[in-house]
């Protein structure tokens, strides 16, 4: 029997609805050739939204995802509000309300001609970031005293739990044996500057004595970023503390080729779970026709992955790299020569070929 999925879509600000609209013809290509259905519900928020009704989103909309199956999102974030405010009130209120833990971040390159590193192949760069999504310095705890004056003191805390980095930490081990590549795992801190950070190295070699078949391995943020430039082939699962994981992971995204190109989910597992490109609303190309949809296409295909469409996954992922290798697809930024719609076009011809 086909299954039928319900998804929720939230277009979003800026280029979000344009490279939404992409992600939804290669998901109906997909079901057609792979045989499940699905319903779509779409959601206004987003800046306009905010603005029309000074409410982010109404009370009861967690409850309602809950209902779902998935959340397919384009991008939130608007010039007109202030910085990070309607990010917030959506993005982050999602990640948290749903306790979407993990933030699942792949960076593999396609295309050796992609990538901005001398001589790196896409063998060479095929790593999976896990984010932990829920904790961290995102939790907003703290605040301003006598704000605005000049004897302003702002504090915000660094917030980690046993469980929240247990899960995280677990999540990965777990990945990197399924993954079943180098079968690493490498930590990703600051624990010689921040002290408490101990706490996920002492997680890890707890957790890792239940994985004797996953090696496993610290670095420093800094040092990371080194690495992931200079020997980025080293590397295989890496687990980070939320604003290490949300830094890393744009780096990786160059790396892989470029913000048009990096997809992530935001996972609770075996719960409803929302999937989105990493690249933000990019207002200046509003409108324009001209972004990558890949990075959305390929949310599409993780949303696929983790609903059990494991072949319909596989065949997105696959026409995206055979377009990017062959430059049928000439690059991921705003100056390929092909328009969104397009690029949107050929992936689902070329899935169905
Ligand atoms: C991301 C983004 C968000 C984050 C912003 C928009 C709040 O940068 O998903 O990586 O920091 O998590
Ligand atoms: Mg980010």
């Amino acid at each position: 029997m086909a299954k039928t999925y319900t998804i929720a879509v939230i277009p979003g600000d800026g280029v979000g609805p344009e490279v939404v609209d992409e992600g939804l013809k290669v998901l109906a290509k997909a079901a057609e050739l792979f045989n499940f259905s699905y319903s779509t519900k779409v959601y206004p928020f987003g800046a306009d939204h905010y603005l029309a009704t000074k409410e982010f989103m109404p009370d009861g909309q967690l409850d309602e995802f809950r209902t779902m199956d998935a959340i397919l999102l384009g991008a939130i974030g608007d010039p007109r509000l202030p910085a990070g405010l309607v990010e917030r009130g959506v993005i982050a209120a999602t990640r948290f309300g749903l306790d979407l833990y993990i933030n699942l971040r792949p960076i593999k390159l396609y295309a050796e001609h992609l990538c901005p590193l001398k001589d790196k192949k896409p063998e060479d760069i095929d790593m999976v970031v896990v984010r932990e999504n829920t904790e961290d310095l995102y939790t907003g705890i703290g605040g301003h005293f006598k704000k605005g004056t000049p004897d302003e003191v702002v504090i915000g805390n660094q917030i980690f739990t046993r469980k929240g980095v247990e899960r995280a930490v677990r999540y990965a081990f777990d990945l990197s044996r399924a993954r079943a590549k180098k079968k690493k795992l490498t930590l990703v801190d600051k624990a010689n500057a921040i002290e408490i950070q101990q706490l996920w190295r002492r997680t890890v070699e707890e957790v890792g004595q239940e994985y004797k078949d996953i090696e496993y391995d610290f670095a420093y943020i800094d040092a990371a970023c080194m690495w992931m430039v200079k020997n980025p082939e080293s590397f295989d699962v890496m687990v980070a503390p939320n604003l290490f994981g949300d830094i890393i992971t744009d780096l990786g995204a160059m790396i892989q080729g470029g913000m048009g190109v990096a997809a992530s989910g935001n996972i609770h597992p075996g719960k409803v779970s929302l999937f989105e490109p990493i690249h933000g609303s990019a207002p200046k190309y509003k409108g324009k026709n001209v972004v990558s949809p890949v990075a959305a296409i390929a949310a599409v295909g993780m949303m696929l992955d983790y609903l059990g469409e494991k072949q319909a996954a596989d065949a997105i992922e696959a026409t995206i790299a055979s377009l990017l290798a062959t430059k049928r697809i000439p690059s991921l930024d705003a100056s390929s020569g092909l328009k969104t719609n397009e690029i949107g076009d050929l992936v689902a011809s070329t899935l169905a070929s």
